[in-house]
């Protein structure tokens, strides 16, 4: 049942209309979709593992980033889906784009000035994953924004809102379109049992930058999202490197990985009370997994295979792995659907499994029964 679901989004797409266009400081206009109906728990932290709808264990979860881009139908397995919460644009896409390319959330076109599209090819996507997921017992990661150009960027869609000094996170005008944005999302899915966790940014980086930097504007985002919603889980969504005052280094002598070379610090951001787990997008090497003096439950929350057609040489081993260590919960890099309204090779790319795929049933269906069997 955790692992086998469909989520239909079935709507006849409707063209942009300004009519659902409204500033990111103007009221919402509401789901039209029932959001927050009581159908299990909200997911928290139990130690270090999670307790989802009452089970407290391990959980197999991926990433689905493009559901809330389609907008016909869409399948999701799994228990945790990773689903990208952002769809920034500095003007509205084509209405007679492709699937992927036509969905946009935020419009950022001047200083401080945002805009969000709750029509058809806007915020009502996303509103439905949410409402189906309640209806399913999916539990989704949303994060904001992105550190890369896709579907927006950090640098790129907020450029006309920053000046980015002295760098994106301290901008004061970045900092008022973000956190327009994250309240615009949280008070709009706060009710939902559906939302696992907020996250702050698709791997977040800061070229050049202390630790301090990220460190920081992690601790003030996630206390403003806990002030909005103090129930759900805050993550960051790091890829997880280690800073050098946290102690490790790597037995083979000089590694990027290590030196915190883009200002992120795995083991000072997890100590941020207002953030809930850690997560890594990198494959377990030396004992990381042991380094958590936070006592928090910790997600792989990016690996994948990049052999097209033998997914499993690599990741059946992995996946072996991770059963066997002490990881609460992990979120491939990607399963994917047959027969959605986007072409397969905009949403997949060389790490996908299809679910009609013979792989899947090792990588797919048997791994998540292996997670839950672990027990609590
Ligand atoms: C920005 O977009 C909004 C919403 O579409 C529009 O009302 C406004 O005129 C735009 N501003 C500029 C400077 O293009
Ligand atoms: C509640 O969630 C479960 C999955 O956990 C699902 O099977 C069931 O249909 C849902 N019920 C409603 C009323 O949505
Ligand atoms: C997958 O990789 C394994 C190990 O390298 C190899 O034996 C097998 O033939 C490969 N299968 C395919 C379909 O390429
Ligand atoms: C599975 O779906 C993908 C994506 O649509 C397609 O390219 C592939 O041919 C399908 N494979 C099988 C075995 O049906
Ligand atoms: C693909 O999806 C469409 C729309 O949901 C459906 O009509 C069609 O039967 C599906 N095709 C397959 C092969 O499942």
């Amino acid at each position: 049942m955790l692992v086998s679901a469909l989520l239909f989004l079935g709507l006849g797409l409707a063209r942009a209309d300004d009519s659902f266009v409204r500033s990111t400081q103007d009221p919402q206009i509401p789901s039209v979709y029932a959001i927050g109906a009581p159908n299990g728990s909200f997911a928290k932290v139990n130690g270090r593992l999670f307790e989802i709808d009452g089970r407290t264990g391990y959980f197999a979860g991926t990433n689905a980033w493009w559901l809330g881009h389609l907008t016909r139908n869409e399948d999701a397995k799994y228990k945790i889906v990773r689903v990208w919460g952002f769809g920034d644009v500095n003007k509205p896409t084509n209405p007679d784009a492709a699937d992927l390319y036509r969905v946009w959330y935020q419009l950022i076109n001047g200083t401080g000035a945002a805009f969000i599209n709750y029509g058809s090819d806007g915020l009502q996507r996303l509103d439905y994953v949410v409402h189906r997921a309640e209806q399913l017992g999916l539990k989704l990661v949303l994060p904001f924004v992105n550190e890369w150009p896709d579907w927006g960027g950090r640098e790129v869609a907020y450029a006309p809102a920053c000046s980015f000094e002295p760098t994106w996170y301290e901008d004061a005008g970045f900092q008022a379109v973000y956190r327009a944005y994250v309240r615009v999302l949280v008070t709009r899915y706060r009710a939902s049992p559906a939302v696992f966790s907020w996250q702050l940014c698709n791997e977040p980086r800061c070229s050049q930058c202390d630790v301090s930097v990220i460190a920081a504007w992690a601790a003030g985002v996630s206390a403003y999202i806990k002030s909005l919603d103090p129930l759900h889980m805050v993550s960051l969504g790091d890829e997880g490197w280690f800073g050098p005052t946290a102690g490790y280094s790597d037995p083979s002598g000089s590694n990027y990985a290590y030196e915190a070379n883009d200002g992120v610090d795995f083991v000072t951001n997890l100590k941020i009370p207002t953030l809930d787990y850690g997560v890594f997008h990198l494959i377990p090497a030396g004992g990381a997994i042991r380094m958590n003096g936070a006592n928090k439950p910790v997600i792989l929350e990016e690996y994948g295979s990049p052999e097209r057609g033998n997914h499993t040489r690599v990741l059946a081993p992995w996946l072996d792995t991770i059963v066997k260590s002490g990881l609460a919960a992990e979120q491939v890099w990607q399963f994917g659907p047959a027969n959605v309204s986007a072409n397969s090779a905009d949403f997949g790319d060389e790490f996908t499994v299809y679910y009609n795929s013979s792989e899947f049933a090792l990588l797919g269906a048997k791994h998540a029964q292996d997670m839950l069997d672990k027990g609590g």
